[in-house]
């Protein structure tokens, strides 16, 4: 057991279910965001962070043996903003966590935006070089890259997950390919905790998909095993919308929609 998990971004979607979910993985959970996050539960510390603030960040960072990295910019936009909470935060985040007392481990909320570029028709491993489809894609790479460094120089573990889409349901019928069900995320968010040597992997952050476009067997030493599948929705996704034109961004490149998005300028 961790003695004391950080969870930033934790007034999101995926902070709120993890902070409502991870509570057995930690003595206790550190819980932070950028602004108000209500009244804390037992076993909570809140603590509002930007992660823009390097010295805050170090201070958050400090006594936390496990880290659940979700704060951040989570969709395309200008670029001051994607810097600033996804390249200095995540800069601020590892040079915190390289100067704790404690070393932790992470976990990097990436995302398949860092390979969206991909076709669809392309099955993709954790060697796959990455492909982003924006600015935001780009950030999520650098991300991955800067785990990397910081566990090659300094050992720091951290799993870098391409997570696929992270909802209780499928939304649209390119997430019968990448939809990770909540109960997997958990799944998986307890194999990294609990594994006895990490490293620092890429994982696809999906279930078990029929569709899928992605090949995790370079984590089974993780021993995580999704239990979910987009398909059983695939019927009642086929009689609320029609399916993507085959032309269309959604059918062709892994990151959908993201693929035919221009630039986002402040
Ligand atoms: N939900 C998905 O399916 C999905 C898919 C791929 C990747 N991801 C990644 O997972 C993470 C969580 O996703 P989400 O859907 O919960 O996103 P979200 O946008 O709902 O939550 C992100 C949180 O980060 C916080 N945040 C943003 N900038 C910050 C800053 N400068 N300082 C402190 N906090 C800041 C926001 O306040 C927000 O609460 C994100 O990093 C996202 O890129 C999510």
């Amino acid at each position: 057991m961790l003695k004391k998990l950080l969870i930033t971004g934790a007034n999101g979607n995926l902070g709120r279910m993890c902070r409502a979910r991870l509570g057995h993985l930690a003595e206790t959970l550190r819980i932070s965001d950028r602004d108000d996050l209500g009244a804390a539960a037992a076993g909570e510390e809140l603590v509002i962070c930007d992660l823009a603030d390097r010295l805050a960040v170090e201070a958050l960072v400090e006594g936390c043996d496990g880290i659940v990295h979700l704060g951040g910019q989570s969709v395309e936009a200008p670029w001051e903003v994607i810097r600033s909470a996804n390249l200095d935060g995540v800069f601020h985040l590892y040079e915190a966590a390289r100067k704790a007392s404690v070393t932790p481990r992470i976990l990097f909320a990436s995302s398949n935006h860092a390979i969206g570029f991909y076709e669809q028709n392309e099955r993709l491993d954790a060697k796959s070089p990455p492909k982003p489809d924006g600015l935001y894609g780009v950030s999520k790479v650098f991300g991955e890259a800067m785990a990397s460094m910081y566990h090659d120089k300094f050992g720091i573990e951290t799993a870098s997950v391409r997570i696929g889409s992270c909802f209780p349901e499928p939304r649209d019928h390119r997430m019968l390919s990448t939809w990770m069900s909540e109960d997997d995320f958990v799944r998986l968010i307890e194999r990294v905790f609990l594994v006895p040597r990490l490293g620092c992997p890429i994982i696809y952050g999906a279930s078990d998909n029929g569709a899928s476009w992605w090949d995790n067997r370079d984590v089974a030493y993780l021993g995580w095993r999704p239990q979910d599948d987009g398909e059983a929705y695939r019927a009642a996704l086929d009689a609320r919308m029609e399916p993507p034109g085959r032309d269309e961004a959604a059918a062709v490149y892994q990151g959908g929609a993201f693929c035919a998005d221009g630039i986002h300028e402040a």
